[in-house]
């Protein structure tokens, strides 16, 4: 089901490789993923997260407080055919792999620019003996995948792909995109800033898509430890945004308390 991101043409395995019939190869890494990322194309030099990003996540999901936003979205797979799986930005894997475990006859397949991503998802994958999870670093604009390929995309926090998530997904296939929902982390925030904004929800019109439903999460955590809240902060676009003075606010806190809500907008193929 792969293609050469070079060329286009299928590639078929070959001792620990995918080759093309033009010549073009890459190797399966010893943690199992697949580096399929264009080498030739500038904008691929973009590596995706890096490694203390990919490592601060998986601290924070460790901590379960987002487990319910996992098991909405299996429960929402489960709704749709869901033979062939995509996750497209999968960052390190905590959805992929718990919709790989849940779907054990399912094909599950991450993508993400990160390797560091990419190496973790594929790593959990074989300590847990996933054999159907495959993780490949790749552009999720350019996927190395056939078109018609797919039965559902998730995609979660990520860029939307309108054009190539079409060409893959198989006809009625299904998109289902997640987003922060209006008081999404208002704990976090409150701790930081002085005045708070509710986030704003958008549901955008994807050309080939229908709208279908959108389904909302909401609930209330705590989230305990001073590394753990800090891991959180780091996965938020408010990382980026927010000055040195206000990151400092964060260094003493040991507890917060917050909503999490997250929109589920699924879209079909028309
Ligand atoms: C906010 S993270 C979300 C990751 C994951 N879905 C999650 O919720 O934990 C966004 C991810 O999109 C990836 N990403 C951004 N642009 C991308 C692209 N063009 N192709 C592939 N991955 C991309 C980043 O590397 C990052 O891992
Ligand atoms: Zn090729």
């Amino acid at each position: 089901m792969f293609l050469c991101p070079i060329c286009k043409n299928s590639l078929t395995k070959c001792d620990n490789s995918l080759k093309c019939e033009k010549g073009h190869s890459f190797d399966f890494a010893s943690s199992g993923y697949i580096n399929l990322l264009n080498p030739g194309k500038m904008n691929n030099k973009k590596a995706g997260d890096s490694k203390e990003m990919i490592r601060a996540r998986t601290k924070f999901f460790e901590c379960g407080a987002y487990k319910s936003i996992s098991d909405k979205l299996n429960s929402i797979v489960s709704s749709v055919d869901h033979g062939i799986i995509v996750d497209a930005g999968c960052g390190e894997g905590y959805y992929t792999h718990n919709l790989a475990k849940t779907y054990t006859e399912s094909k599950v397949f991450g993508f993400d620019m990160s390797k560091f991503g990419c190496e973790h998802g594929a790593k959990m994958a074989r300590r847990d003996g996933l054999n159907q999870l495959h993780y490949s670093v790749a552009n999720i604009f350019d996927l190395p995948i056939k078109n018609d390929y797919a039965d559902v995309i998730v995609n979660l926090f990520a860029p939307v792909a309108n054009e190539e998530f079409l060409r893959i997904l198989k006809p009625n296939g299904h998109l289902i995109v997640a987003s922060a929902g209006i008081d999404h982390l208002n704990g976090l925030k409150k701790a930081i800033y002085d005045n708070i904004y509710p986030n704003e929800e958008k549901f955008l019109k994807y050309d080939g898509f229908e709208l279908v439903n959108v389904e909302n999460l909401k609930y209330s955590v705590e989230i305990n430890g001073n590394d753990v809240i800090y891991s959180l902060f780091t996965m938020t676009p408010y990382f980026h945004r927010t000055s040195q003075v206000d990151k400092d606010k964060l260094s003493c806190l040991e507890s917060i308390s917050t909503i999490i809500e997250v929109n589920f907008a699924i879209y079909k193929k028309i």
